[in-house]
């Protein structure tokens, strides 16, 4: 055999094994959309002292009756996620997680098989470490039980987090979940906090070429709160930072800002379109963490936007990109897919000021990207109405409202 040929031979070998080492579910396409309950319900789990506010059963199944009466299983919202202190303190005799026994009476399999004939998927969390977050049981030296015990739970969607352990096993732990979570055979999104934990823990820049073949998405900073000092925060880390994450963000593997903060009585109107905006320009997960009695009609209808969800989806799954601009409004740029045939792009614009003043603000579609030579018709986002159309030289000019975005979609005519 020659040297060549056993190249050939070890690559075949090398890529093969590589390959099977990897995340290779085929899932989150797009973006997951759904419901956590971390955001607002954290760990509320004295239910006896606080009905309204209880991480329990009960509120589980009335998020899956939302989402499938009110239309947001409609609009693509699909996963309803248990976070973190949803289990007994202690295992069971065989090793296994234990839901708490009062919260959850009925168990998991239960919640997936109510969830699941509602159209919708179910999530659950666990951390990487021997507890999690809050102290209830971690999986760390139960890796393979747990992703056997979630499989069995029918669970679709599991987020891992990173608190309490080191780079070091960060690095490694995080791989050898995933493979636990692929010998079940059961396809579940792998939600991993890894890259977060590396640079706010450790003080390191993550290796995202590391990270990506591993996890169909992962947090990259720090956690929403309910303000709107936070959702600015997250505004402007991902735009400082769309060098160093957009060649990451794609389908099958997304960079995760976090839960959106609707229906949770914090933020205005217009608050609410930039935060929402801001996330559909990222192709951001959408993931909704609020007692869903209490959403606003101006948020449902916003959620159910069909033009805001089909960029948020487009299937190119491309990070907008952003332009720091006069007056520091900054303007987002998203390339999607063409509406017209395939030779010319579609693309979409988002004027956002986070300033509490009004700015006035003129910019040339046609230097962003635009390729064809005839007009474009331009629609206003949020409205779906028509606005204009305007060639590659046109000029828009327009008012952006205080801590308000507009938001223009362009197709070529
Ligand atoms: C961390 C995560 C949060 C949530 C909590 C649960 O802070 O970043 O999203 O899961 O843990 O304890």
């Amino acid at each position: 055999m020659s040297l060549s040929e056993l190249w050939v031979i070890l690559l075949f070998f090398g890529c093969f094994f590589n390959v099977v080492k990897l995340l290779e579910n085929g899932l989150a396409r797009s973006p997951p959309m759904g419901w956590m309950s971390w955001g607002y319900f954290m760990c509320s789990v004295d239910c006896d002292e606080n009905p309204n506010k209880c991480l329990d059963e009960k509120l589980i199944k009335s998020v899956a009756d939302t989402f499938f009466t009110d239309g947001y299983q409609e609009a693509g919202f699909e996963y309803i996620i248990i976070d973190d202190c949803w289990a007994e303190k202690t295992r069971d005799i065989n090793g296994r997680l234990v839901p708490d026994r009062k919260r959850f009476p009925n168990g998991m399999k239960y919640l997936a098989d109510y969830i699941h004939a509602r159209g919708l998927k179910f999530g659950m969390y666990t951390n990487i470490a021997d507890v999690t977050c809050m102290h209830y049981p971690g999986s760390k030296g139960h890796f393979e039980i747990d992703a056997k015990t979630f499989a069995e739970w029918d669970v679709d969607y599991i987020k891992v987090d990173g608190c309490f352990v080191g780079e070091d096993y960060l690095n490694t732990a995080y791989i050898k979940f995933g493979r636990s979570l692929n010998s079940t055979g059961r396809p579940m999104v792998y939600s991993c906090s890894w890259p977060y934990y590396i640079e706010y823990i450790h003080n390191k820049t993550p290796n995202y070429t590391n990270i990506v073949p591993y996890c169909n998405m992962w947090r990259n900073y720090h956690d929403v709160v309910k303000s709107w000092g936070s959702v600015k925060a997250i505004i402007r880390h991902y735009q400082s930072r769309y060098d160093q994450l957009n060649g990451y963000h794609g389908p099958g593997h997304w960079n995760d800002p976090d839960m959106l903060i609707f229906g949770t009585n914090s933020l205005t109107a217009s608050q609410s379109r930039v935060h929402l905006a801001v996330y559909v320009m990222l192709s951001a997960p959408l993931l909704l963490s609020c007692d869903m009695r209490n959403m606003k009609d101006y948020e449902k209808q916003l959620l159910l936007n069909m033009d805001l969800v089909a960029l948020a989806q487009d299937p190119l799954g491309l990070m907008a990109k952003p332009y720091q601009f006069q007056n520091s409004v900054t303007l987002w740029v998203k390339q999607h897919l063409p509406r017209k045939g395939d030779m010319y792009n579609s693309v979409s614009f988002a004027l956002v000021n986070l300033n509490t003043k009004d700015v006035a603000v003129s910019f040339t579609p046609g230097d962003y990207g635009l390729n064809s030579t005839d007009a474009y018709t331009v629609m206003d986002t949020f409205t779906g109405k028509f606005t204009m159309n305007i060639t590659l030289k046109d000029k828009i000019n327009v008012i952006v409202p205080p801590e308000d975005v507009i938001m223009y979609s362009v197709f070529p005519l």
